[in-house]
């Protein structure tokens, strides 16, 4: 386990939480070098033996230490942005391992893709092959593609990240995928190279992949008929972890579903997973500021808030909260709402919890690895928080506190 209590204190692998907040500071991320690895290794043991490559989705979380670690582990990318292959570059990862995603490329990020020689594009629109081709051609190459399909499958998760629907903006429609692959073999600068999907994230059960999975395989199967070879089915990524009491699938029944669907097929596997990688690898660190007992609620003020973790804040998610140090066992807790200073009523990282915790105590914001610094902003002027690996006994500051002057650096006062 990354998280565990030793002699009464929350520890990252070999490492105490209070000793991380005193060389680093609070609020700061920590992540576990172990559990992204454990959690990788899952995806790899199962898919061993078979045509199948793991793209990690970077948006989950694209520090360039998480990147490098996951391009040393043999990951491919799944990248949403220039910026995004900018960082798979940066960290020694390989672009031709690296899917190109996201309904809004623009020209500049299309021609840096193809100029890295990015495994495939993953178009989403009819419009974008159109742009995709005249890019290519300018460059006087030729683009593999594939096409996002939206094979319609309720992915029963949060409505906000659920994405496979009709009424979602993803994808091209299934109806519409054969018109379109027989238009794409036909442009000069296109090369087709797979097909793809992703339905939604963090799904606790295989049976919406599959069944999308097993809509793209027949599709696959027509547009093969039609004389168009597809090398690969991308399913996308979407495995949910555990923030408190779902119970998802393991890993490898996801990545057994995929493959039974893909059985038969010579197309090669890709899966694009990111929370379930680094999810429950990282906790956010924070402070108690103040105690202040209220009329209705009692809250603890802490010195993290919804521009570190904005996942409550948006999606009314849960994250546990632990006191850093166990409480003593007769002691009694009090109901809080866990808040940040931030002058919103939607800033709070945790709702009516019962803990045992008093001004300057530390507390863990769990299953914070994924989705939590990538979405990180600096409202109310607040510098970014720290980002610790921590690696066995060892721990490495993978991303430094941002400064107050970091935040108006980029800014100037007219004369
Ligand atoms: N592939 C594609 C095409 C995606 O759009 C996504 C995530 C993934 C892979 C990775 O999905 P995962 O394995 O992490 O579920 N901010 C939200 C999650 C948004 C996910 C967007 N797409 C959250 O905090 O829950």
């Amino acid at each position: 386990m990354a998280f565990t209590y030793r002699n009464g204190e929350l520890c990252a692998e070999q490492l105490s939480l209070g000793e991380i907040a005193r060389r680093f500071g609070t609020p700061c991320y920590v992540y576990s070098r172990a559990a992204i690895e454990s959690a990788y290794a899952e995806y790899s043991r199962t898919l061993a033996g078979h045509d199948a490559i793991v793209c990690y989705s970077v948006k989950a979380n694209p520090n360039l230490a998480v990147l490098a670690l996951m391009a040393k582990l043999g990951a491919g990318f799944d990248i949403v942005s220039g910026g995004e292959l900018a960082r798979v570059l940066a960290a020694g990862g390989d672009p031709r391992k690296t899917l190109f995603s996201g309904v809004g490329k623009t020209e500049n990020e299309i021609e840096q893709a193809l100029q890295a020689n990015v495994l495939c594009i993953n178009l989403e629109s009819e419009p974008e092959l159109e742009r995709v081709n005249a890019v290519a051609g300018r460059l006087g190459k030729r683009a593999p593609v594939a096409f996002r399909v939206n094979p319609d499958v309720d992915a029963k998760t949060h409505p906000y990240i659920s994405t496979g629907l009709k009424q979602n903006k993803f994808g091209v429609a299934h109806d519409d995928a054969e018109r379109l692959y027989a238009a794409a073999v036909r442009l000069a600068n296109i090369e087709i190279r797979g097909i793809g999907c992703h339905i939604g994230s963090q799904l606790t059960d295989p049976a919406p992949l599959v069944e999308a999975a097993a809509r793209i395989v027949a599709l696959t199967a027509r547009l093969e008929a039609a004389g168009i070879p597809i090398g690969h089915i991308d399913l996308g990524g979407g495995i949910g972890i555990r923030y408190r009491d779902e119970t998802p699938q393991p890993i490898a029944r996801f990545v057994a579903g995929a493959l039974a669907a893909l059985e038969g097929h010579r197309a090669r596997l890709i899966l694009d997973p990111g929370r379930s990688i680094v999810g429950n690898a990282g906790l956010l660190l924070t402070r108690v500021e103040y105690v202040k007992p209220g009329p209705a609620r009692s809250f603890l003020v802490v010195d993290a808030a919804m521009n570190d973790l904005m996942r409550p804040a948006l999606y009314d998610a849960w994250h546990a909260v632990n006191a850093v140090h166990e409480p003593s066992p007769g002691a009694r807790p009090t109901t809080y709402d866990v808040v940040g200073p931030i002058c919103e009523s939607g800033d709070f990282l945790a709702k009516e919890r019962p803990l045992v915790a008093g001004a300057g105590d530390l507390l863990a914001v769990m299953s914070a690895g994924a989705y939590g610094m990538s979405m990180s902003s600096n409202y109310n002027s607040r510098p970014r928080a720290a980002e610790v690996l921590v690696d066995g006994a060892d721990a490495h500051l993978v991303r430094r506190r941002e400064a107050v002057q970091d935040l108006f650096a980029l800014e100037r006062i007219l004369p």
